[in-house]
């Protein structure tokens, strides 16, 4: 089952690059490098999941269907330490060593690329309490950066947040107000975001606009 639905996305993968290629009068697609991004993300199954859809347990996000360009930075931020050094960053020592993995820039842009062909995984809730209308009102900081209906804004190098897994967010909100995340010197991206995390006054306020998110995630 998990094997075809691999193949099924595969295949939706060689359809849109043959297209691409085509209209790029590229030669026609590398089978071998389609297959070879497969490869990679093996090494990310046990984390990550056959989809992409994250396991809770292991502090491994949802990932299915992130944009390109984000899953890239994100792995290069890693790779140089901009993410991930922190002393109290736990899960982000988990991810380290396999972004150090991909032990070249194209290896991490055909990981990438299979990801973001992942369909979106939309895992089920797992915070209670949170209030989507309060939470309404406190996204309207986001919007500028993470789109109106969240699913991000690459002007402003936002990444989408519908369809995340509830507690990774609630996480990251949480990382970038203490510091463990958006602080390194060189990690331009990561300063743009943490002046808003420290707009959401405690942990209530995080979870009502996770609440408001989670009904953009439909
Ligand atoms: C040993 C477990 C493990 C493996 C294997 C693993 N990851 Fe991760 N990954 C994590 C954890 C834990 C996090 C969350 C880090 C955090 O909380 O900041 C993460 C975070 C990420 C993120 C950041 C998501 C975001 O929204 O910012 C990306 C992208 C990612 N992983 C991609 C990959 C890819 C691609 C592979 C395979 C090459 C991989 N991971 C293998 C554990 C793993
Ligand atoms: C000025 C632009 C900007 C605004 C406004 C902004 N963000 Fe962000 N946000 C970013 C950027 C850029 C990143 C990616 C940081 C990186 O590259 O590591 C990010 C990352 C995040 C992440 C981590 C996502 C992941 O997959 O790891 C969360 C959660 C988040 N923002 C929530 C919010 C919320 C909630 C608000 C409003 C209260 C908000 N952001 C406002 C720019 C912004």
């Amino acid at each position: 089952m998990m094997t075809h639905l691999r193949t099924g996305m595969m295949m939706g993968l060689v359809l849109t690059l043959s297209v691409l290629s085509t209209a790029c009068q590229d030669p026609s697609p590398d089978k071998a490098s389609l297959k070879y991004s497969e490869d990679l993300y093996d090494g990310c199954v046990q984390c990550h999941g056959e989809n992409g859809e994250g396991n809770q347990n292991l502090g491994a996000p949802a990932i299915a269907g992130l944009e390109r360009w984000y899953i890239k930075a994100q792995l290069r931020k890693f790779k140089k330490s901009q993410r991930g050094w922190h002393l109290d960053d736990m899960a982000g020592k988990r991810m380290q060593p396999m972004a150090l993995a991909l032990d070249t820039d194209e290896k991490v842009d055909l990981v990438a690329a299979y990801v973001a062909s992942l369909p979106r995984t939309n895992p089920a809730p797992t915070l209670e309490g949170g209030n989507p209308e309060t939470g309404k009102i406190y996204f309207a900081t986001c919007v500028q950066c993470h789109g109106a209906d969240a699913r991000g804004n690459l002007d402003e190098f936002g990444p989408p947040l519908a369809g995340a897994s509830d507690w990774y967010l609630l996480t990251q909100l949480q990382n970038f107000k203490a510091g463990v995340r958006g602080t390194h010197a060189d990690d331009v991206t990561g300063a743009k975001m943490r002046p808003f995390s420290m707009t959401l006054a405690n942990e209530q306020a995080m979870k009502d606009v996770i609440a408001y998110i989670a009904t953009l995630s439909e």
